[in-house]
């Protein structure tokens, strides 16, 4: 089952979704050792290739191709013949004719890595496709409440704030449902689509509402670069109204989990009492973030998983 593209969890089975996060649990377990490296993909070469800004994805990507033992290259169109007007087919022309087994890709347009897929042979991994989907997160953030709440069927997750521009919560959504978690949302209306109830998640104006006895909530970024005017009020009103704090926190479980998937608008969306208190699972999901990669490279590249 060599060669299949992660392009999103939509299409993901619950129990290949299910062999992804066992095979994390195991590549964390490598993470924590004093030596890393792995001679899984030894001989294999990978490219990141990222159209849009990234801290967190693209090195974790990076890591967990050098911990599994693969040749890792990084473009960025900052520094590449993007920058002179070369198109995203040319691009990816180029990159597979150097003869890569895996591009990690990035784009501002939703359905790139699909793209992707009809000009290069090797495995294409997406990385955020628009306001489409971000896989990789996604299942980072299954992995992040498994691990915190045991299992995923039957919790509670509130995911709140910037839903419409969020590729994270589509990919979230789409995973937390496989795997039987109750999933609300909560937030201004004109930051959730209303047709998003059709995926079988329950939307809430009242932030309140959505977080009431939740064992996850998951805090999204106000996608500041990609707001049209008049989609939420001031910033302040905006952290008056819907911000996660320790005060409205108190509505959810007492053992609550916190995401968040960065970067974090401080004091917007999530007051750094919460973000660094407690209840705070952000950095684990970052750690988590490069045990989730490695999987899915070392199944796609070495084993083989169907997305
Ligand atoms: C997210 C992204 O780029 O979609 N960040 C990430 O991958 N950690 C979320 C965001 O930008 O808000």
């Amino acid at each position: 089952m060599r060669c299949q593209h992660i392009l999103g969890l939509e299409h993901m089975s619950a129990a290949n979704i299910e062999r992804v996060l066992n095979t994390a649990d195991e590549m964390k377990k490598v993470t924590k050792q004093d030596i890393k490296k792995l001679s899984t993909l030894r001989g294999k070469a990978i490219v990141t290739l990222f159209f849009e800004n990234s801290t967190r994805t693209r090195s974790s990507f990076e890591l967990a191709g050098k911990y599994l033992g693969a040749d890792v290259v990084n473009i960025t169109a900052a520094s590449s013949s993007v920058t002179k007007g070369e198109s995203l087919r040319d691009t990816l022309l180029t990159v597979q004719a150097m003869g890569v087994d895996a591009i990690v890709i990035r784009h501002s347009a939703s359905g790139a890595a699909q793209y992707a897929t009809k000009y290069v042979d090797s495995v294409v991994v997406n990385a955020g496709d628009g306001a489409h989907e971000h896989p990789t997160q996604g299942l980072l953030d299954l992995l992040t409440i498994r691990q915190h709440c045991g299992t995923i069927a039957g919790k509670k997750v509130a995911i709140i704030g910037d839903v419409l521009h969020s590729r994270v919560a589509r990919s979230d959504i789409w995973g937390l449902l496989k795997m039987g978690a109750e999933v609300h949302l909560g937030g201004p209306r004109t930051l959730i689509p209303k047709e998003m109830a059709d995926m079988g998640v329950t939307i809430h104006n009242r932030v309140e509402d959505a977080i009431a006895d939740a064992d996850v909530v998951n805090v999204l970024r106000i996608q500041l670069e990609r707001q049209k005017k008049g989609l939420f009020p001031t910033p302040r009103e905006y952290a008056r109204i819907f911000g996660i704090n320790d005060e409205r926190l108190k509505l959810a479980k007492e053992n609550v989990l916190v995401m968040h998937p960065g970067p974090m608008n401080r004091g917007l969306e999530i007051s750094p009492d919460v973000a660094y208190g407690r209840a705070s699972g952000i950095e684990e999901q970052v750690n988590n973030g490069v045990a989730v990669r490695m999987a899915i490279l070392s199944l796609t590249l070495a084993d083989g998983v169907q997305a």
